[in-house]
Formats: C-alpha cells, structure tokens, sequence
C-alpha cells in the first residue's frame, strides 16, 4: 500500500483498529471505512449474515421517522451519533419534503466528522456537531446548534441505534433535549436489547469487544424509560398501541414488507427495539375550555 501523503486528514486516528460507526457505514453498503473495519465486520456477517439486514432495517425506521416527524409539522433535526450522512439520511429525506428544514448531525468519530464536513459543506441548512453526546449540554451549547436550532420550534431528536454503544445511565444524555424541547417536538429511539440471545448474538457481543465502542444492551423496560414525559406514537398509523417494537414493525412501508416478512425472526431484528414519542402540550396551556 502506498504511503499516504503528509497532509492525509486520518493519520494517527487508530484506523488500523475497527470501528463501530464505519463498520455500519461497511454494512449499509458505504464507502467510507477502512480495512480494519471491513474485517471486523466481515466477521460479524460471517457469524450473523442478518446483522447487515438489520443495519438496513435501522436506517430504513430512521427514514420513517423523520417521514413521520416531517408529517407532524417538524422541521429541525438533531441526528445525535448521526454516523456517516449517506446513504439515505436524515437531512436528504427532511430536505426532499421541506427544502427550509434544517438538521444537525452529531457524531464523536473524527473520520465520520471530516467526511460529512465534505459532504454537507455546500448545504446551507445541514451542518456538523463534533462532540460526544455524553455531555449534552456541550451540543446544545454549540454555535451550530444555536445557528440552526429554534428550540422555541419543535424538534426531533434522533437517538437512533447510539446509545447500545454508551455505558452507564444514558437517560442523562437524553434528559436535557426532552427538557429544553418545546411540546410538539418528537424523540426517536432504537436501540438494542438482549431479549433474544442466541449463541450467535454473543458472538456478534464478542466480536464488538474488540472496538472501542463494545454494546451495551439494555433491557426494554430501560429503554422505554428514556421516553419518560413524552407520548409514544403507535407503532401503525391510526393504531393504539403504544410501545416499542422491532426495528422493522414501527409503520413499515410497502418497500420494507420484504425486510419485515423475511427476517422477522432474526435475533437482531426482534431485538433492536424502536420507539418515537411526541412531546405533549402542558396541560395548563392546552386550548381553553
Ligand atoms: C451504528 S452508528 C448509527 C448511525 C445512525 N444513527 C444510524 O442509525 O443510521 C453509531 C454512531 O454513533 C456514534 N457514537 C458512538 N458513541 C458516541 C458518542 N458518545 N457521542 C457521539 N456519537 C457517538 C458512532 O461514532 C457512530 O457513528
């Protein structure tokens, strides 16, 4: 291989070890990763083939619920561990609907930063937070964020397939963005749990020890917790159930019956949960009787 040039953006960033955020760029089908990581994630589908299906089925929800967010009049996005921007992200469902609609992505991984710097540099209404969401208060703080974020606005903050790879109590990376949030705004979780563990799901658990973000399953009722205050949507439209469901279950289109129908069954669809909620308006500012 050759020698890469002295002003190569990546040296000295531990590209020789796998990470999670381009492993995931690697199953979606992306172009932004390096050998290591495509190793380390060669390995997970030759243990968990359906773990690529699942990635798919991530992004697909995440889809949906901006779709769904667009729908209930949102139109500022935080993507919080947004990852790489491609391959059908949030700001490009957002701005298809509502070219005005701004997003910020939040991501802690330097390649994953400098490459959607390059992306989005020409975008006026899309731009990047580098920060880890352990700390909250630094995103909302950001000139980014204030730039492009009227919380005075509704907002949907997207969590979405992040804080399995936190330790510790991640309610504290959510509370202040359900706190400062205005009513109408929208939270949309995935994430993933260990209520099918089979011998391969343990294996898939082994082979992310080895980066430096390993997972950290939480069961359902800790993730329906990070809901707290907020009113879940039903899982279909002009339904009444209200909780979390597998990834591909949470209003599925036409498009990803396929996904629902085949892999229904797969540990790593049945167990990454989902979830969308709505702020609601406080009841002593609800309309006058
Ligand atoms: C599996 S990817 C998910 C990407 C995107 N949210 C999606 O679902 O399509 C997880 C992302 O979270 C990021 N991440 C992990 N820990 C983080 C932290 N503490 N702060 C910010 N980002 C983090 C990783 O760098 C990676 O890009």
């Amino acid at each position: 291989m050759p020698a890469q040039p002295a002003s190569w953006p990546f040296a000295d960033l531990g590209l020789d070890r796998p990470n999670a955020a381009r492993m995931y760029d690697y199953l979606l089908g992306g172009s932004h990763n390096f050998a290591a990581d495509r190793q380390a994630a060669d390995a997970v589908l030759a243990v968990a083939p359906d773990v690529g299906v699942a990635a798919r089925a991530n992004r697909a929800f995440l889809r949906r619920a901006v779709r769904y967010s667009l729908d209930e009049g949102v139109r500022q996005f935080i993507d919080l561990g947004s990852g790489i921007p491609t391959v059908g992200c949030a700001h490009e469902v957002a701005q298809e609907f509502d070219p005005e609609s701004r997003t910020v992505y939040v991501d802690v991984e330097p390649v994953t930063i400098a490459h959607a710097r390059t992306l989005l540099h020409d975008n006026p209404n899309v731009d990047v937070v580098e920060a880890d969401i352990c700390f909250p208060d630094l995103v909302l703080r950001d000139q980014v964020t204030r730039r492009l974020i009227d919380f005075a606005q509704p907002v949907a903050v997207l969590c979405v397939a992040v804080l399995h790879f936190i330790p510790g109590d991640v309610d504290l990376v959510l509370a202040p963005f359900r706190r400062i949030m205005s009513p109408g705004s929208v939270l949309v979780v995935s994430h993933a749990t260990p209520i099918r563990t089979t011998a391969q799901t343990i294996e898939v658990e082994r082979l992310y020890q080895r980066t430096p973000t390993p997972l950290q399953l939480r069961r359902p009722d800790e993730v329906l917790a990070l809901f707290q205050g907020l009113d879940l949507a039903p899982s279909t439209a002009g339904g009444s159930d209200a909780g979390l469901v597998p990834v591909a279950e949470w209003r599925p289109d036409i498009d990803d019956s396929q996904t629902g129908q085949t892999i229904a069954d797969s540990p790593f669809i049945a167990g990454f949960l989902v979830g969308v909620a709505r702020k609601p308006t406080p009841i002593a500012a609800a309309a006058p009787p």
